[in-house]
């Protein structure tokens, strides 16, 4: 190596001064299937960057990792709790933050080659963020490997490449989603839209979709002036990870669109629900991205979904957006390259204003604990109206 090389390498070290924070779970053995775990790790008083994510998930046992910004996490002092929305038999059940849930910052799933961040961009927390604590929760869908005989222990997670000096890009997520039911023996769109409203560009890199066993396709797009560019489009049964966004180079300005849209396809013989167990749904698209300063935003999208929400149908959106120029491939499978095509529309909208007000006025509807509960609430009123239908 030349001196000159071995000098700047030295120079690169001391200036991004990078340390590693591991975030394991401790020695876990859980006995049920499908259980959901959570562990915290408390930040600096400093500010910290996190330029990188380095998974350590043994692929046999962790379904997936996903990691949220709290302000407390779920049970203020327990080293492992159970997160999954459910009670459970051999761990104390909270969610995954008490107060504060500021969204997910990473996702690793099955599969998963990694995130890596553009250059020079980092996550801002600890410090004066309001993220006091990084929870991590691990899906371990198959337990066998912690029974007997085989009596195992995990220790899955993730270590956190950080730096307290301030990188120029500061990263974060968007979450786009709908409420909504699924009519039995139909395919449905679940629909959401909303006007980006801060005063400076965001430059998205990635993006991850999310729903239940009935998700077919998952697409978000930007629109400007009627023109709507793909983000990202996605079967929701591949691992549920970060992508690389489908259309690069794109920038979100003061005043474009966001919408998103999750097809659906329901075999079954009774109605189902946006809602947080695994019997539920959920429709949820995620736009990673940076800004080129020091601010960020938390702002997200929803929507009350079918049948109180479609875009063609919204005083709101329907000429801000122009639906009819949504790309035809919208709920095609890219991996497949299958379409769906909405049934018809059995159930007639019911006044969608006021509902979308509320959802609209949410500060910061990102958890998915409290989302589900107010969209619960919500739609409750909904749910006998739709009985009186006939549903
Ligand atoms: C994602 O994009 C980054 C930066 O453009 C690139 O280095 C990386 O190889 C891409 N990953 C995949 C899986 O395509
Ligand atoms: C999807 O449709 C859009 C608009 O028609 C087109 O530009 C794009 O290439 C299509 N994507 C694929 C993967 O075919």
């Amino acid at each position: 190596m030349s001196l000159l090389k071995a000098i700047s390498l030295l120079l690169a070290v001391c200036i991004v001064n990078a340390s590693k924070l591991d975030l394991l779970m401790p020695e876990v053995a859980p006995d049920k299937a499908d259980t959901y775990l959570c562990i915290p790790l408390k930040m600096s008083e400093l500010n910290t960057y996190i330029v990188g994510f380095e998974p350590h998930a043994n692929k046999k046992v962790a379904h997936h990792m996903l990691l949220y910004g709290c302000d407390t996490p779920g049970i203020p002092g327990a080293k492992v709790w159970n997160c999954g929305g459910m009670e459970h038999p051999s761990f104390k059940s909270a969610g995954t933050c008490k107060t504060g849930n500021k969204g997910i910052i990473y996702a690793w799933a099955y599969d998963a080659p990694g995130l890596t961040l553009p250059k020079d961009v980092a996550f801002k927390v600890g410090g004066d963020t309001g993220i006091n604590y990084l929870v991590l929760q691990v899906h371990y869908k198959d337990v066998s490997s912690f029974l007997p005989p085989n009596n195992g222990v995990d220790s899955s997670g993730v270590s956190l490449i950080t730096t307290d000096v301030p990188q120029p890009k500061r990263a974060g997520v968007m979450l786009l989603g709908t409420g909504g039911m699924l009519p039995k023996h139909s395919v449905e769109y679940f629909e959401t839209a909303c006007k980006y409203r801060e005063s400076f560009t965001v430059y998205p890199f990635a993006y991850r979709t999310h729903a239940h066993m009935h998700g077919k396709v998952v697409s978000g797009y930007v629109i400007k002036d009627g023109v709507w560019t793909e983000l990202g489009r996605k079967d929701p049964m591949k691992p549920e990870m970060f992508y690389n966004v489908t259309t690069t180079g794109v920038r979100i300005n003061p005043g474009d669109y966001m919408a998103a849209r999750c097809t659906m396809k329901n075999d079954e013989d009774r109605n189902v629900y946006i809602g947080a167990t695994s019997k539920d749904e959920m429709c949820n698209f995620y736009i990673m991205f940076y800004t080129d300063g020091t601010k960020t935003t938390s702002q997200n999208c929803w929507t009350g979904g079918p049948p109180s929400f479609y875009w063609d149908e919204s005083t709101q959106y329907a000429k801000a957006i122009h639906p009819e120029n949504a790309p035809e491939n919208i709920s095609t499978e890219p991996e497949s390259g299958k379409s769906y095509k909405i049934t018809t529309r059995k159930v007639q909208p019911i006044v969608q204003d006021k509902y979308l007000d509320t959802l609209a006025n949410l500060r910061k509807p990102n958890d998915d604990g409290e989302l589900v509960n107010l969209l619960r609430r919500l739609d409750s009123s909904y749910r006998q109206r739709y009985r009186d239908q006939g549903f």
